[in-house]
């Protein structure tokens, strides 16, 4: 089919009208009307399924690729409230700072200072803790370290998934009975693999390190995405959260 019949067959060009340029109403952000959440003796109210705070805190680097704002870690550890607190994968030490604030003690490692979370004899049982934050490379979604043993680094979906497995699994040994392992991960389209879903895997491999899901799936939406000011010449349903899971040991 050449370009002109295409555009000329009335039922492509209504649908070409639609891939135009932003325009301001697009770009106008819409306001969702949230269900109302059943009051409940929890000391973070706020902390829903559905998580946004517009605020990112002051915490870590918010120009460091991949940085999550520090609410909603600070939200977990007000609702679980533990003591000795662990981020194996810490980029610009959101967790940490967080951690600093409330006045908890926090153990906080990367690939940058050489530490591997997915090797055993690195991330090993010497210290043991009641919650781990981990946010990890959506595999190669975005690329953090030059060190092949970064996440993102991973040559293939398989090999990803065995160290991401190895990763659940040193952290599980690193919790003490009844600790939390909360994980932030999103879904994503690899232009090899098509759609991988991350958050699919990321249960199936706590479940199978022997963890358990200890309360409802946080959708966090992701304002301030870097991929949502870009224009893509193909179609697809975009993505507009990731997902916190808090697994049980
Ligand atoms: C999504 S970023 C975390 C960002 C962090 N939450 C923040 O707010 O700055 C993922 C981090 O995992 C680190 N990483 C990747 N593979 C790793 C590994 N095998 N061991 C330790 N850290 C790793 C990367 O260097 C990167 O800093």
């Amino acid at each position: 089919m050449t370009a002109t019949t295409y555009i000329a067959n009335p039922f492509y060009a209504s649908r070409l009208k639609r891939v135009a340029p932003r325009t301001e109403a697009r770009d106008r952000p819409v306001y969702a009307r949230l269900p109302l959440a059943p009051r409940n003796a929890s000391p973070v109210p706020g902390l829903t399924s559905l998580y946004h705070n517009h605020r990112a805190g002051d915490y870590g680097d918010r120009s460091y690729p991949g940085n999550c704002g520090g609410n909603l870690i600070k939200d977990l550890l007000l609702y679980f409230q533990p003591t000795l607190i662990c981020d194996p994968m810490a980029g610009s030490g959101t967790c940490r700072d967080v951690c600093n604030e409330l006045g908890l003690g926090c153990f906080s490692w990367d690939i940058h200072e050489g530490f591997d979370a997915c090797d055993p004899t690195d991330f090993s049982m010497e210290e043991t803790f009641d919650f781990i934050w981990s946010h990890p490379a959506y595999w190669r979604q975005k690329l953090y370290a030059a060190d092949p043993r970064d996440l993102s680094r991973s040559p293939t979906l398989e090999h990803f998934l065995q160290r991401y497995r190895q990763f659940i699994r040193n952290s599980a040994r690193a919790l003490k009975p009844g600790g939390k392992l909360a994980i932030l991960m999103g879904d994503y389209s690899d232009r090899e693999e098509g759609f991988v879903p991350l958050t699919w895997h990321t249960k199936r491999l706590a479940f199978d390190a022997g963890l358990r899901q200890c309360c409802t799936d946080i959708i966090r939406f992701s304002h301030g995405a870097s991929s949502s000011k870009k224009v893509y010449r193909s179609s697809f349903i975009p993505g507009l959260h990731d997902v916190c899971m808090v697994f049980e040991r």
